[in-house]
C-alpha cells in the first residue's frame, strides 16, 4: 500500500512518535511505501510531499513539533479544494491517508470520505477535548509542564505574599487547567465549563489569608469566562475553521483580584510552552500505540475510524461519532478539586 501521513492543527508533543510508528510498522510489517504530506491539508492541496523511509524517522521519537510541519488549512474554504486534494492524492498514487489531528483536521478527513478519500484519523490535541477517547496524546505532556510551572510559582508566590494567576491553554474545555490545578495544588481552578464569579475567587483568597496563608495560586483556562460574560480574546484573528485567538483572561483576573483584595498579583501566561518540546513517556507510548493501530486500520480497511484509548485498550472509533463534538471535563473530578479551593 502507499500511505500518506499528515499532521494538522496546533502541534502536540508526540506527533513525531506517531509518524515513526506508522513508518516502522508500515514498512516492516506490511512492506508499505509511506509518504509524508507537508503542513497538514495544505500539502495535499498543493501537492507537497516528502518520502518517509526508516532513516527519515530515526531518532524522532523524543522530538517535539512535527517533521511534516502543520497548518490550520481548511480545504473546504478553498475553491475546488476537495477536488484538488483528490487529484493530488491520485497523482501521488496514495491508497490511504492517515490524518493526525484534533476536531478540525479530523472533520476534514471525515468529509473527504464523500469525495472518495480513504482516511484513518489519529486523535491529537493538548486540550484533550476529543470525544471517544479517554486521552489524546500531547495532553499528558502539557499537564506535566503546567504542573511544574505551578510548583515553581508556588515558592515565589509564597516568598512575596502574592497571588499568581497561571493562564493555561484550553479553548473550550478546562482539562489542562483541572489536571494541572489538582496536581499542583491550585487554590482555585477556572474553566470554560463553569463560568466564574470573581467575588467567589476573591473569597477563596481572603479565606486563605484569614488562616495565615498570604499567597494564592489561581489556574485559569484561556477560554474561561465570567458569569454572564464572554471569553476574553487576544486578537480578532480568526483561523480557517472559524476559531478566534483567545488569551488575556489571566490579566483580567489579576487586575480584578488586586483591586478587590488589595493583594499584589502577578500573571503568567504559559502559552505555547505547553505545546513545545519533548513528550512525556506516557505520550510517547500512547502516540506509538495510536500510530501502529492507525496503519493496521488502513490494512484492515477500517477507513473513517480513529484509534482511541478506552481504559487501557486501543479501540477503533468511527470519526462520525467524534467530529463536531466536544469532551468537557469530568465534573466529579472538578468537585474533588473544589475541596482544595480557598
Ligand atoms: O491546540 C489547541 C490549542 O492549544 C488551544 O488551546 C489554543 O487556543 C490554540 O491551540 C492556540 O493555537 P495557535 O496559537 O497555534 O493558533
Amino acid at each position: 500500500m502507499k500511505v500518506g501521513v499528515l499532521s494538522g492543527g496546533g502541534d502536540a508533543p508526540g506527533i513525531n512518535a506517531v509518524i515513526r510508528a506508522i513508518v516502522r510498522r508500515g514498512i516492516q510489517t506490511y512492506n508499505d511505501e509511506i509518504v509524508g504530506i507537508k503542513d497538514g491539508w495544505r500539502g495535499l492541496l498543493e501537492g507537497c510531499f516528502m518520502p518517509l523511509d526508516l532513516n527519515a524517522v530515526a531518532g524522532i521519537l523524543p522530538r517535539g513539533g512535527s517533521i511534516l510541519g502543520t497548518s490550520r488549512t481548511n480545504p473546504f474554504k478553498r475553491e475546488k479544494g476537495p477536488e484538488q486534494i483528490m487529484e493530488n492524492a491520485a497523482k501521488a498514487g496514495l491508497d490511504a491517508v492517515i490524518a493526525i489531528g484534533g476536531d478540525d483536521t479530523l472533520s476534514v478527513a471525515h468529509k473527504m470520505a464523500d469525495y472518495g478519500l480513504k482516511c484513518v484519523g489519529v486523535p491529537k490535541t493538548i486540550d484533550n477535548d476529543l470525544v471517544g477517547t479517554d486521552y489524546t496524546f500531547g495532553f499528558h505532556t502539557a499537564v506535566s509542564i503546567a504542573t511544574e510551572a505551578l510548583d515553581r510559582l508556588h515558592s515565589t508566590a509564597e516568598a512575596h505574599n502574592r497571588v499568581i494567576v497561571l493562564e493555561v491553554m484550553g479553548r473550550y474545555t478546562g482539562h489542562i487547567a483541572l489536571y494541572a490545578g489538582l496536581a499542583g495544588g491550585a487554590d482555585a481552578i477556572l474553566i470554560p465549563e463553569k463560568p466564574f464569579d470573581i467575588e467567589e475567587v476573591c473569597e477563596h483568597i481572603r479565606s486563605r489569608q484569614r488562616r495565615g496563608r498570604n499567597f494564592s495560586l489561581i489556574v485559569v483556562a484561556e477560554g474561561a469566562k465570567p458569569k454572564g460574560g464572554k471569553e476574553i480574546v487576544y486578537s480578532e484573528r480568526i483561523d480557517e475553521f472559524g476559531h478566534i485567538s483567545l488569551g488575556g483572561v489571566g490579566y483580567y483576573l489579576a487586575k480584578e483580584i488586586e483591586q478587590r483584595t488589595g493583594i499584589e498579583t502577578r500573571v503568567v501566561v504559559l502559552g505555547h510552552l505547553q505545546r513545545g518540546g519533548s513528550p512525556t513517556a506516557f505520550d510517547r507510548i500512547l502516540a506509538t500505540r495510536y500510530g501502529v493501530a492507525a496503519i493496521d486500520y488502513a490494512h484492515e480497511g477500517k477507513f473513517g475510524y480513529m484509534p482511541a484509548l478506552q481504559g487501557n485498550r486501543i479501540v477503533p472509533v468511527p470519526l462520525k461519532d467524534v467530529v463536531g463534538k466536544r469532551k468537557t471535563v469530568d465534573l466529579e473530578l472538578y468537585n474533588i478539586a473544589t475541596t482544595f479551593f480557598g
